[in-house]
């Protein structure tokens, strides 16, 4: 995605045609962005040979998923609804992992019906549940168990999730009396360790504090995990200084650690792979002088990218046509939802806009469309990928008279 001449080009295709097209507030994929993040990824990690596990919860659209399973990836999943649309998608049950605090006994039982790979468990309750069904189903269940290393990802509170104060996993202690309690259970098949410490992760440190408490547990456990299921969290540039995760260092950190043991790692990225391949086209629907700023009342919003209002996250806007003038205003851009958190971003130095001009929301393959709500009555987007000089819809806009 870049500027031909004063054109902001996504593959081949001009913005400001799709945007024309389909109407704004519109999600746009690039096709060969995600199989570049995919190889990527699969290149750095070449020598860990894992099993990446998309985690679906970070992009939930079924053409996307199917594209994704065609280059071999599994997924994470977090309900029967994720599960159900990997399925659908095509992604082979025995490369789906099902995560999460909270899986009720039919998202259990429905798990266990499809045979999938793991589910990683997160609480001694959830392990008796399990243990449970799978004792009246007459089945023996594989499982993993998700610890809480007490880390600090060193990123946004909001997305923290491996401190003892976070709700999951469970803590060292804890897990060491669960391995010994499933090993001798005969429904219960042990074959995971899992820990995922957060989103958004910039740093290779605490991944490394990371895994020398899994060593440390993996030694106090004296058990043969088949597979180490290290979830996701690698950061993205969203701020495109090329701020970046050492992907080297953390791969050279795992390698080490891998070695020791005879296990298969499993990785759980979301971000990492669908986060850049998407931008938001918007339109400007007024501009809204005060005595202090200019607002830029966008027709996207909060319900279409919920990123900045949940996390006060940042995505870059851009023109859509870069003009050759002195760039010097300072503009707010909001959207038009009755909330004040509906806003997306301040910025300095942005050229001159006009109401109906279009702008480019960036980064927002993560956590965009899978977050988005109908909130004040609003249509979702629609997604359209485009390859080349090829565009097509892969999510048709909402219809009003299917929310009413
Ligand atoms: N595995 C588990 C168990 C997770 O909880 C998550 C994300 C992932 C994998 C994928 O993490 P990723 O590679 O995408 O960082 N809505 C927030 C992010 C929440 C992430 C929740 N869990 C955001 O928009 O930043």
């Amino acid at each position: 995605m870049k500027y031909s001449k004063e054109n902001f080009l996504i593959e081949n295709v001009r913005a400001e045609e799709i945007a024309k097209k389909f109407g704004t507030p519109c999600y746009c994929y690039s096709f060969n962005k995600l199989k570049d993040n995919i190889n990527k990824f699969k290149k750095n990690f070449s020598s860990i040979n894992p099993l990446i596990c998309f985690a679906v919860k970070s992009n939930t659209n079924s053409k996307l998923l199917n594209e994704i399973k065609k280059f071999g990836l599994g997924a994470d999943v977090v309900s029967v609804g994720e599960l159900m649309k990997a399925l659908k998608a095509g992604i082979s049950s025995k490369k789906i992992v099902f995560s999460g605090v909270g899986k009720t006994s039919e998202e259990i039982k429905y798990a266990i019906s499809k045979d999938i790979l793991l589910i990683n468990t997160e609480s001694q309750s959830e392990i008796f549940e399990i243990e449970r069904i799978a004792k009246s189903l007459k089945k023996k269940v594989n499982i993993g168990i998700r610890l809480n290393p007490n880390t600090d990802a060193k990123t946004l509170s909001q997305i923290s999730t491996g401190k003892k104060e976070n709700k999951f996993g469970v803590d060292e202690k804890k897990l060491i009396d669960l391995v010994a309690y499933v090993k001798s259970s005969r429904n219960l098949g042990l074959k995971c360790l899992s820990v995922h410490i957060g989103s958004q992760i910039l740093n290779h440190k605490p991944y490394e504090k990371m895994l020398k408490v899994l060593d440390r547990v993996i030694k106090k456990c004296d058990h043969n995990f088949d597979y180490i299921d290290l979830g996701g969290g690698m950061g993205i540039d969203y701020e495109g200084v090329n701020k970046k995760l050492n992907l080297k260092k953390y791969a050279q950190a795992i390698q080490k650690f891998v070695k020791k043991y005879n296990s298969k790692i499993i990785f759980e990225p979301g971000r990492s792979i669908i986060g850049n391949t998407a931008v938001l086209l918007s339109k400007v629907i007024y501009i809204k002088k005060n005595s202090q700023k200019d607002f830029i009342i966008l027709d996207a919003a909060m319900n279409d990218l919920m990123r900045p209002a949940l996390y006060g996250a940042k995505h870059r806007i851009l023109p859509i046509k870069k003009l050759k003038q002195k760039a010097n205003k300072s503009y707010e851009f909001v959207g038009p939802i009755c909330e004040s958190t509906d806003k997306f971003l301040n910025v300095n130095n942005f050229q001159k806009l006009n109401e109906k001009d279009f702008v480019i929301i960036c980064d927002v393959g993560a956590y965009g469309m899978s977050l988005s709500s109908n909130y004040n009555m609003r249509p979702k987007a629609p997604e359209i990928l485009i390859q080349g000089s090829k565009f097509k819809v892969i999510n048709k806009r909402q219809k009003l008279k299917d929310l009413i």
